[in-house]
């Protein structure tokens, strides 16, 4: 999705903007631009479709600036054309602005305030800074018209604002889009992700919607529309920008792949005590006790994510559990239990479909938990509880080691509440000792990434299309293998209930059909190999991944045994490793997929 930066009070405002905007890749964007100004009469404005390697192609050593915005764009209204890209100007060249998010009304505000303007772009931000320069025109000042136009916004906005006549202030503000005031020493930078500055500060101070920021190099004054002035203590992010680095990998997500088992050490180590309990807020415990009914609303991964913890959440704790797609929940909530509980599962925590659903339950009065990456992220802040996935940073587009963490937490949480609710299933679940072992099995498939390479240039190489089944866990993780596959190497894949194959899918099986398999489960093993069977009778390829407990002459591959609630964290990592080679074997950009945001903050 779009990112924002803005800096006031740096000599090399210029490279503090191109360097933040590097670190926003990742989020995903089409177009990018930057507007940096001197203080003493020198500006420029530079914004060029593709790769940010373009625009710093474009920006010429002289372009040098004290303060200044810029902008990734992850295209929502009219195509990535340079035209479309961010700050958007006014006509009268006074106004630059940079927007995330999306104002719902802004035909209605140019048909009402704009008829005399000439828009030069199809986006919704450029009627927004045009609203700003025809209320200047009419009298306010900056400040005032700022707060006028945001005030007759309806959607969703982040943004950053500079008066060039004015370049002693930047002005910030934002509603339902995420935004961030990062104070250094001399200087404020803005960022819609505290990655893009964490070179620069680790002292945030975060938005409300609503909130309006007026900045200069030594003063941070927020207010809300309405004028009154809010008090905010800044927060320590405390992320190693080292994280960052790539090191010795080619790309971020095989790094992150590789991540996975120090990931789920780190989580046991967090939550796990001494005594076998489980770390988290007895208020937590307490909510949850007292819930009749648990409902997961997530999105993409996170949702896959969601399946695998339904079964943890009602065998562990006993508590019944429904999994929802966020941006269906929104708009058709369905008949609850008397006493729900939501949980929101979210790598990023600024998911907008999800935000909807938080904002709608806590309306109606429900607790509810977010699970997420990013402690500070908006999801993480509204919900009446937050624990923290301890992933580290996930920078590649398609999102692997917090999919992992969060069926790894979704365990240490069911396992938790059944403790509180005394059920024996959880009592006799070690689920520190299962993690462990998750954890080494997923060294052991990581030690095999040749063997899975070979496979996935056989299976992938050249198919326009795949599929992969299982049952039960088998078919949750299928569903994430297939989006990983679809995702970054564009192959048409589907995750599919094996035993639902053949009531009409199978239909779509040819000679050298790809499908892959996944066995794990000992209830469910034969049928499945039944399934895989029906298969090959039609001239599909079948890979067959199995458990080492269940594994026969047919499986090529063979994963260590982890109990059933659990194979996810195992299997999926072939899932990901076969989508990896093929995406890096067709020579694509693996971790930033065409049309693919990291952070989808629009619904
Ligand atoms: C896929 C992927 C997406 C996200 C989805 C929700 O690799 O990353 O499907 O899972 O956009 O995002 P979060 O988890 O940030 O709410």
């Amino acid at each position: 999705m779009c990112g924002i930066v803005g800096v006031i009070g740096r000599q090399d405002a210029t490279q503090v903007l191109l360097g933040g905007l590097e670190k926003l890749e990742y989020r995903g964007y089409d177009s990018a631009g930057l507007y940096v100004n001197d203080q003493h009469g020198h500006d420029h404005l530079i914004r060029r479709v593709g790769r940010i390697s373009a625009l710093e192609a474009a920006v010429m050593p002289d372009i040098q600036g004290v303060m200044g915005i810029g902008h990734t764009r992850w295209a929502t209204n009219g195509r990535p054309t340079e035209a479309n890209a961010h700050p958007q100007v006014s006509s009268d060249e006074r106004f630059y602005l940079v927007h995330n998010g999306v104002i719902t009304n802004a035909q209605a505000l140019a048909d009402r305030f704009l008829q005399n303007v000439t828009l030069a772009s199809d986006t919704d931000t450029e009627v927004l800074v045009q609203l700003v320069a025809v209320f200047a025109r009419q009298g306010l000042d900056t400040p005032a018209a700022f707060k006028k136009a945001l005030s007759l916004c309806e959607g969703s906005y982040a943004c950053c604002l500079v008066d060039r006549l004015d370049p002693l202030h930047l002005y910030a503000a934002k509603a339902k889009s995420p935004l961030l005031i990062g104070q250094g020493d001399g200087f404020y930078v803005v960022a819609s992700d505290a990655l893009a500055m964490l070179d620069r500060t680790d002292q945030f101070l975060e938005l409300e919607d609503g909130e309006v920021v007026t900045l200069t190099a030594d003063s941070c004054r927020i207010e809300t529309l309405a004028g009154q002035v809010q008090h905010r203590t800044p927060i320590t992010v405390a992320l190693d920008a080292a994280d960052l680095d790539l090191g010795p990998y080619p790309y971020y997500m095989l790094k992150e792949i590789d991540e996975q088992p120090a990931v789920l050490r780190r989580l046991v180590s967090r939550y796990v005590e001494a005594d076998s309990r489980i770390a988290v807020d007895p208020a937590l415990l307490t909510a949850l006790a007292a819930a009749d009914r648990l409902y997961i609303v997530a999105a993409g991964t996170s949702y896959h994510a969601g399946l695998v913890g339904k079964p943890l959440f009602e065998q562990l704790a006993q508590v019944p559990t429904e999994v929802h797609l966020a941006s269906e929940f929104g708009y058709h909530q369905p008949l609850l239990a008397e006493k729900p509980f939501f949980i929101f599962l979210s790598q990023s925590g600024e998911t907008a479909d999800s935000r909807q659903v938080l904002v709608n339950v806590k309306r109606q009065g429900f607790p509810s938990l977010t699970i997420t990456n990013v402690a500070t992220s908006t999801l993480a802040r509204e919900a009446d509880f937050a624990l923290d996935l301890c992933a580290g940073p996930e920078i590649a587009v398609a999102s692997t080691k917090a999919y992992t963490a969060q069926i790894a937490v979704e365990a240490l949480l069911a396992q938790a509440l059944g403790q509180q609710r005394g059920v024996p299933a959880a009592q006799a679940f070690d689920v520190a000792h299962q993690l462990s072992l998750a954890a080494t099995a997923q060294e052991a498939i990581l030690a095999e990434k040749p063997t899975v390479h070979a496979l996935a240039g056989e299976l992938f190489g050249d198919t326009r299309d795949a599929f992969f089944i299982g049952r039960g866990a088998d078919y949750a993780v299928s569903l994430e293998a297939a989006l990983k596959l679809k995702e970054i190497s564009y192959v048409q894949a589907e995750g599919f209930a094996a035993g639902e194959l053949k009531h009409g899918t199978i239909a779509l099986i040819t000679q050298g059909t790809p499908v892959v398999a996944f066995i794990t489960d000992p209830a469910t093993a034969a049928h499945t190999r039944s399934n895989a069977q029906e298969v090959e009778a039609r001239g599909g390829r079948v890979l067959r991944i199995a458990a080492a407990s269940l594994a026969t002459p047919d499986d090529e591959l063979v994963v260590q045994d982890v109990p059933s609630l659990l194979t996810p964290l195992v299997t999926i990592v072939v899932g990901q490793l076969l989508a990896y080679f093929t995406s890096l074997d067709r020579g694509y950009d693996v971790d930033r997929p065409r049309n693919l945001a990291k952070s989808v903050t629009v619904e």
